[in-house]
């Protein structure tokens, strides 16, 4: 390893680290693409950003400040909706390189492999869904969006297995539940060109979910495996240190229903999920 090769944490950084959609989207693409071409060092030499740049635009507000989407089937409203995911996804890029370039280091290299790859779909997606307004007469930035997508990120700041729990395995797992019906509602309204990238994304996004199942579970084997006995050491199960991460990191509930099917297939089963659902849970 040379040192006057970029590291991944470098490139990593350099993606949370851009403001604007244009500069963020290139550099996560060069990122990937460096990482995969085998141009950067698996190499933790500098610490993530606290909090990744932001643009002017669009103005944050908190949820409960967020004007009304408008009817469903008007384009008023699919422009409202396509806006608040592609936010979603705008923030997604940034949880996959922050998920690599923080915590890699305890994991093997095809942990990075997972999560640079993850970061190139979640570009791809915001992509799609910014070109998609741009064509209805919109662009990302021109509506408010809801802060507090970084807040899950900060909370499990420290921990790989309390943000594996959080971020793809509650936060993306939710995605999956919802997508199906929206594509349904392009669909009825229509919109066959917004109703075909959100089927693109629920399809990336069983993946994503199912990385986030498979490394938890890695995590957890090798915790009980060593002497970093902290996480696992009262825990039976994946299952079981899942929930108790779940209760102490994530502040929002967990509601049916729930895509059993497509959280089957990313390895998020009941014995997981089922204990916490909101109606099931105590101390959510
Ligand atoms: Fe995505
Ligand atoms: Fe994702």
């Amino acid at each position: 390893m040379s040192r006057d090769r970029r590291s991944i944490a470098q490139a990593c950084a350099h993606v949370l680290a851009q403001a604007q959609p244009r500069a963020k989207l290139m550099a996560a693409r060069q990122a990937a693409r460096a990482w995969r071409l085998g141009q950067l060092d698996h190499r933790f030499d500098r610490p993530m950003p606290h909090a990744p740049g932001r643009p002017d635009e669009p103005a944050l507000l908190p949820p409960n400040r967020m004007p009304r989407r408008g009817k469903a089937g008007s384009q008023r409203g699919r422009i409202a909706l396509l806006h608040a995911l592609a936010h979603i996804e705008f923030a997604a890029i940034d949880l996959a390189f922050d998920m690599a370039g923080r915590f890699g280091q305890r994991f093997p290299r095809a942990f990075v492999d997972d999560w640079m790859k993850v970061g190139a779909d979640e570009a791809m997606h915001f992509a799609l869904l910014d070109r998609r307004l741009r064509q209805l007469g919109s662009y990302y930035g021109a509506l408010p969006a809801h802060d507090g997508l970084w807040e899950a990120a900060e909370e499990t700041a420290h921990s790989a297995m309390a943000r594996l729990a959080v971020v793809p395995m509650v936060l993306e797992a939710r995605g999956l539940d919802v997508t199906p019906q929206m594509v349904e509602r392009f669909r009825s309204a229509g919109d066959l060109a917004s109703a075909k990238i959100m089927q693109r994304i629920y399809h990336d996004e069983i993946a994503h979910v199912g990385f986030g199942s498979k490394w938890f579970a890695w995590g957890f084997d090798h915790d009980r495996n060593s002497d970093e006995r902290t996480n696992a050491e009262t825990a039976e199960s994946p299952a079981n240190l899942w929930v108790s991460l779940i209760n102490r990191h994530f502040r929002g509930t967990l509601k049916p229903p729930f895509n059993d099917s497509a959280r089957h297939e990313a390895g998020l089963t009941l014995d997981f999920y089922g204990a916490v659902a909101s109606g099931n849970q105590t101390g959510l």
